[in-house]
């Protein structure tokens, strides 16, 4: 939604709000919910890490003030799970992230409102509660900023735009943590991080006279010149890096109301002597220009991980071995994959990736007693909201696990997401009005040495899909035709 729908979105039910709490009878004091008892708990705990000023969300909500106006819109909000954000539906394993209200709070909110939003004895209202202002983790082992500042304009479509920031290693270092902290808050919605060895990053930067360079994807090039495939099969692949080979790893990001990203305990990150930080950062124009400078901290593990990690992508490559082809108008397109565990593996985050037209991700496991688990389900796909959801706990998968992903797109017009009206033809591609998608899920073989087969299983899945998918011809045909009618 943006920002100007969300305002509009919410004139309406203030005014309605107005009248009809402010009318509301008073029922007896006992029963009343009030917000310095009840509901500022509630707020303060799960809505002013982003409602507070200098943060992206519209408005504040850190006192009786702020909310009193706002309480039908809080109530709508909250009862439908707009808020706060957070797009992960059920799944059988739980996350350590979550931003979700019980139904117990749902219902406080929805009754403060029928109560008429009162504000009850201020004495009783918890203390704000206190953010951390600088790096999050203490202070970062290296700490870089982008080398100048890039300027968003005060109103607009949203901004996609990769900034590449050398971090000047002169040895390969294992990272366990990243922070990341944007100068113009207000404006940044997410960043995703990506490291670049190739110097491809630089020279695409080079080519654009403005500060960085415009697209979706950062260092992940992912097909195109040359070793483009190869880039991304290193994708959060600690071991793969090792042979040397240059390549354009993820590692991760910062969203909205994020905290940094930390690896669980014994394990990290590789990067490589030389390599170039991408930020690939969205930018969502607030009504005042804005300079975003942005800081990324990076912090070192003592030594070398106790055990490896790796990420299993489903669809491979961002879906494009699938033959992505979404006709004009069509409301509902899937693409599907599946892959068997070889060993037994443990899962600690995972997360997916797609464009505007996508709708739907689900990833399911059935494990070898035959249960069907859900990992990851998500109903109301938001380009806005990328989100790399952690495990509250390591989840074991044993060897034999079937992994099945489903990833749904709408390029109907009622996508009131759908960047092109009319609806028209969409195929794989890395611009934010092409598609992509895939389900990524990072995990570690539960015996170390089990690692290599694991990673040997997912590069002849990948090559699997790469011979029999669709998806490379129709590239092959599509820049045969472009280039037949130049
Ligand atoms: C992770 C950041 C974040 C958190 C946490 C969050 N919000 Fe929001 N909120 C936003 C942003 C950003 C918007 C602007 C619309 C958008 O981008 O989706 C918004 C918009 C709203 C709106 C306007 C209505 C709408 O549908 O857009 C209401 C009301 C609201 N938030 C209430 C809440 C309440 C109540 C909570 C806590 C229970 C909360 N928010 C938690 C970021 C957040």
């Amino acid at each position: 939604m943006t920002f100007r729908t969300a305002a509009a979105a919410i004139v309406v039910p203030l005014a309605v709000g107005a009248v009809l709490t402010g009318g509301a009878a008073t029922p007896s004091a006992q029963s009343q919910t009030t917000f310095s008892e009840h509901v500022a708990p509630i707020v303060f705990a799960n809505c002013t890490t982003c409602h507070r000023p200098g943060e992206a969300a519209p408005f504040s909500l850190l006192s009786y003030r702020d909310a009193r106006p706002l309480a039908k819109a809080i109530a709508s909000a909250t009862a439908s799970h707009v808020m706060p954000p957070w797009k992960a539906g059920p799944s059988d394993y739980p996350f350590d992230n979550a931003r979700r209200l019980t139904d117990d709070q749902i219902a406080t909110i929805q009754k403060w409102v029928a109560d008429g939003a009162p504000e009850g004895n201020p004495a009783k209202t918890p203390a704000l509660p206190r953010f951390t202002e600088g790096w999050q983790l203490g202070t970062p082992d290296l700490a870089v900023t982008m080398n100048e500042p890039f300027d968003v304009p005060a109103s607009g479509p949203d901004v996609y735009r990769n900034f590449v920031v050398p971090l000047n290693l002169d040895r390969d270092v294992w990272v366990r943590a990243i922070d990341f902290r944007p100068s113009a808050r207000a404006v940044v919605h997410h960043s995703l991080f990506f490291l670049d060895t190739t110097g491809a990053a630089r020279a695409r930067d080079a080519d654009d006279p403005a500060p960085g360079f415009p697209g979706g994807m950062g260092g992940g090039r992912v097909v195109g010149q040359g070793r483009g495939v190869a880039a991304i099969l290193g994708n959060g692949d600690a071991n793969a890096q090792a042979d040397g080979v240059a390549r354009a790893a993820g590692l991760g990001g910062w969203a909205l109301g994020g905290r940094a990203l930390e690896l669980p305990s014994g394990l990290a990150f590789f990067v490589a002597k030389g390599s170039d930080l991408i930020l690939s950062t969205h930018f969502h124009p607030s009504g005042t220009a804005q300079h975003e400078r942005s800081s990324v901290g990076l912090y070192f593990a003592s030594g070398p991980p106790t055990q490896a990690f790796t990420a299993v992508q489903l669809p491979p490559v961002f879906g494009v071995f699938e033959g992505l082809d979404i006709p004009a108008g069509q409301e509902r397109y899937t693409i599907t994959d599946s892959f068997v565990i070889p060993v037994d593996v443990r899962a600690f985050a995972i997360g997916a990736h797609a464009h505007y037209l996508a709708k739907a991700f689900t990833l399911k496991a059935t494990l070898p007693d035959g249960a069907v688990k859900t990992l990851l389900s998500i109903a109301d796909w938001d380009f806005s909201w990328q989100e790399r959801y952690r495990f509250k706990e390591f989840v074991s998968l044993p060897k034999g696990t079937r992994l099945d992903a489903t990833v749904t797109y709408d390029n109907s017009a009622a996508n009131k997401r759908n960047p092109s009206r009319p609806p028209v033809r969409v195929y794989w591609g890395e611009e934010s009005t092409d598609e992509m998608g895939s389900i990524g899920m990072q995990v570690v073989t539960a015996n170390r040495g089990d690692l290599p087969q694991l990673q040997q299983a997912i590069a002849a899945h990948i090559r699997e899909r790469a011979f029999t998918g669709p998806g490379l011809r129709q590239l092959l045909q599509r820049r045969g035709a472009a280039r037949g009618a130049q």
